[in-house]
């Protein structure tokens, strides 16, 4: 069975791309085939593999009614990307369809030979417009990477609310929700209290494996390689191969 999830949370710079993108490759490498679905109009998923956003993706899906398939490119072994496209933001303002313009994405998914992969992963926008409503409703789980920073909290609440209000728009309840601490600097006082927070919140939801601020993370996105291309013996390396065993088991602190 194919397990969907969107990277969410409408605060910027948390490690959502980062994680899509590095996650990705992760479960990739234990065997499992991934799709990669870029819906933030950044365009950054296809910058850290390397590839060329600018021919299209996501956005002719959705504004143009083209099918998936045909937007597929292959990014490594077992990862398959789906762009943003350059026009993807366009959809973020599309004022016709009604309720319906929330469903494109997991239409398009069901229309789509994505139902082969392990795992499709959708990296979402810092918002909570129409591209978020739509990654949403096309995804079984949610994961949420928090970030060590205070602010990092507010943003956790306000994504409990969307996630509420799109779970009775949607009638699906219990998408399954998981959360992730990123950027994490252990020696700092205060990522400790992020982490211990978070823990407290969704005793039963956070990933074990804490993902370190790490320097070769930052960097690899401009080579367009992954942590694994770039840096194998890394920090960063060692954290999302251990995320992806925990994805794969289920295994929170
Ligand atoms: N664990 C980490 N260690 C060091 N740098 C990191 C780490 N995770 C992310 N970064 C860097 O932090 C910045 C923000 O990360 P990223 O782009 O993944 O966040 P995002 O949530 O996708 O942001 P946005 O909301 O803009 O889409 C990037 O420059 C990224 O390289
Ligand atoms: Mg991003």
């Amino acid at each position: 069975m194919t397990r969907i999830i969107a990277i969410m949370n409408q605060k910027g710079g948390v490690g959502k791309t980062t994680t899509t993108i590095n996650l990705g490759h992760a479960l990739a490498r234990a065997g499992k085939k991934v799709t990669l679905l870029d819906m933030d109009p950044q365009g950054q998923v296809s910058t850290g593999y390397g590839i060329d956003n600018s021919q299209g993706g996501l956005d002719q899906v959705l504004l143009d009614g083209e099918y998936i398939d045909d937007k597929i490119i292959v990014g490594r072994d077992n990862v398959d990307i789906v762009p943003a496209g350059t026009r993807l933001g366009d959809f973020e303002h599309l004022a016709t369809g009604g309720t319906s313009r929330g469903h494109k994405l997991r239409r398009a998914i069901e229309e789509s030979s994505l139902k082969q992969s392990d795992f499709v992963l959708i990296d979402c926008p810092p918002s909570s417009g129409l591209l978020g409503i739509n990654a949403m409703f096309a995804a079984d789980e949610l994961l949420i990477p928090v970030s060590g920073d205070y602010l990092s909290l507010q943003g956790l609440s306000r994504m409990m609310q969307i996630l509420k209000r799109a779970e009775s728009l949607s009638g699906k309840n219990a998408i399954k929700l998981w959360l992730v601490t990123t950027r994490m600097q252990m020696r700092r006082r205060l990522t400790k209290e992020v982490r211990n927070k978070v823990l407290k919140y969704f005793p039963t939801r956070v990933f074990q494996t804490v993902i370190r601020e790490n320097v070769s993370l930052a960097e690899c996105p401009s080579f367009g390689k992954t942590i694994f291309d770039y840096k194998l013996s890394s920090a960063g390396a060692e954290d999302y191969q251990s995320l992806a065993q925990d994805v794969l088991q289920g295994r929170t602190s």
